[in-house]
């Protein structure tokens, strides 16, 4: 960080720090997973090593490890499992002495879900932790599981007495549920009725971490605490706008080194696809903050009633308009920065052989989408006919993620008045992840004396101006949780908005029963199919 920064203005940044509790117990389940492995456990380690934690802190992971993969000692399983994650993924690297401190408050309970005698045995477990560690009784639940098993941890939470009752003083229970909140809008209804019957709206915290991202946070303060953008924030000078998250990361993960498969995650995503693990959630949350009206405060509330005034006027797709500006499809073999990889169907079928499950009929010949561009409008007066373009896919060139605002041109005169060459017009791009940052291109005078336009960037760039890396989504949001400030976490109605939006596009393709879906190499941008929901607009999707 540069000598001369400061803060002047906090935002709040301390909110979760001054209301952190002296002490609590992370209890998660799915920890032998791979959400866990890959971000949960890097993520309360980095939180470990700044020091942010509760000064008595423990986590207790619960659930079934791959065949052969527990030890005799299921601590050492989940101690190991979490050195191989942080090790791959934690932001900061690891250092054997805050390794120490932090694996002497990592625990293990092996059991399945659906098991009472399994949540006794957390109980028991917990309270030697409690005990262990003086923590009186203060648990958040992070149920990093697939929809399908929420319903039943919550159930058996209940039965075996491990919630609290909110009111209580000395001590909080809380829940974290993940995404996506079920597979369909009936299922996510029935999923939210579950747990709240067992859980108090305000103990319930409905996680998408795109919203935890620095750079997604900063859309609000870019958009309120900048007095130029808000005056042109509409549809009078925007003409559309792109949101784009793009993964290099497919399917499965593999050894570089020996080319063996080393992760999959083909038992959650196979048959779910891009349209409800990327757009329901983490692509609508972005649009909503790009969209929503100005809230008056940071309180929860305000700002979810803001973000929920946006997908209630998302305009609804008839089957029709679906096939119009909605395309799905699958990445197959291909090369990416030098590398074979390849295609879904292959990848799921050894996935499953790798799991040791047999392959579900239905996955021999897998329909499910990797790619999903769609073309969306928000009928509202801000934004009466301004195109959304939000597209998102596995497997491409690289992991890349922002949001373009393009400005309406410049009228036909002056600068501008030869259509044969248009000038660019001015773009305003937020880049999410990675170089997080922001540019924008402006039309800008060639030195010399003749007058020739030429496209400059005025850039800003999160770690030259402010050193260091950013925190993870995830370390942020597991602190708010501790915290209890649920500003960033989705509320019932806004998860079932969204997924009013998408219900008519997965109805119609489900009616559709397609064989094959278009088809992208690993390695490209996505189908050539993408750019006929653009390209007849007279627009072109960006080059990131
Ligand atoms: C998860 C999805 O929610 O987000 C994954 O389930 C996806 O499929 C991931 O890879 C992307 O997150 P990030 O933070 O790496 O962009």
């Amino acid at each position: 960080m540069p000598d001369d920064f400061q803060n002047p203005h906090p935002l709040e940044p301390d909110v979760s720090k001054s209301l952190l509790p002296q002490s609590c117990q992370l209890v998660i389940f799915g920890a032998a997973g791979d959400l866990s492995w890959r971000k949960l456990l890097p993520a309360v380690y980095n939180l470990n090593i700044d020091g942010v934690l509760p000064t008595h802190f423990a986590v207790v992971g619960f659930g079934l490890p791959a065949e052969g993969h527990l030890s005799s000692d299921p601590d050492e399983y989940i101690r190991g499992r979490a050195k191989d994650g942080i090790t791959r993924f934690s932001r900061q690297p690891l250092d054997e002495s805050h390794w120490a401190d932090f694996a002497r408050a990592l625990f293990f309970v092996p059991g399945s879900f659906n098991d009472a005698r399994a949540y006794a045995q957390l109980k028991a477990k917990m309270e030697a932790v409690d005990q262990q560690f003086g923590i009186p009784g203060s648990r958040v639940y992070y149920l990093a599981v697939p929809p399908t098993l929420v319903g039943t941890c919550v159930e058996h939470l209940k039965t075996a007495g491990l919630i609290a009752d909110p009111q209580e003083l000395r001590s909080f229970t809380r829940v974290i549920v993940e995404k996506p909140i079920g597979r369909d809008l009936d299922s996510a209804r029935d999923i939210m009725r579950v747990v709240g019957a067992c859980f108090a709206e305000s103990q319930t915290y409905r996680i998408d971490h795109y919203l935890g991202k620095e750079t997604v946070q900063n859309l609000l303060v870019l958009r309120f605490a900048n007095s130029i953008f808000e005056p042109l924030w509409n549809q009078k000078y925007i003409d559309h706008v792109q949101i784009t998250v793009a993964e290099e990361e497919g399917l499965a993960q593999y050894d570089p080194k020996t080319g063996e498969m080393i992760a999959t995650r083909a038992g959650y995503y196979e048959g779910v696809g891009a349209l409800r693990d990327m757009v329901q959630n983490h692509l609508l949350q972005v649009l909503c903050l790009v969209a929503m009206e100005p809230p008056w405060s940071l309180k929860p509330d305000v700002v979810r009633d803001a973000k929920v005034g946006v997908l209630n006027c998302l305009r609804r797709m008839t089957p029709a308009e679906v096939e119009k500006n909605v395309v799905r499809a699958q990445y197959i073999e291909g090369d990416i920065q030098g590398r074979r990889v390849p295609g879904y169907r292959k990848e799921v079928r050894e996935s499953f052989e790798v799991m040791k499950k047999p392959l579900p009929p239905e996955s021999v010949h897998s329909t499910t989408e990797t790619f999903v561009a769609l073309k969306l409008f928000i009928d509202n007066w801000r934004w009466a006919d301004v195109p959304f373009y939000l597209r998102t896919g596995k497997r491409m060139p690289k992991r890349a993620s922002e949001v373009a605002i393009q400005f309406k041109d410049v009228p036909p005169v002056l600068f501008n008045a030869q259509p044969e060459v248009p000038l660019d017009p001015v773009v305003l791009s937020l880049r999410v992840q990675p170089e997080e940052g922001l540019a924008m291109r402006i039309a800008s005078k060639l030195p010399g004396p003749k007058v020739h336009i030429y496209p400059v960037k005025m850039e800003f760039n999160y770690s030259s101006s402010f050193g260091g890396t950013s925190p993870e989504a995830y370390e942020r949001l597991i602190l708010d949780v501790m915290a209890g400030d649920a500003t960033l976490f989705m509320r019932r109605d806004g998860v079932e908005a969204a997924w009013q939006f998408v219900m008519p596009i997965l109805e119609h393709w489900e009616r559709m029963h397609v064989r094959d879906l278009p088809e992208y190499q690993c390695g490209t941008w996505g189908p050539v199919e993408a750019d006929r929901i653009i390209v007849p607009d007279g627009r072109r999707w960006r080059t990131l």
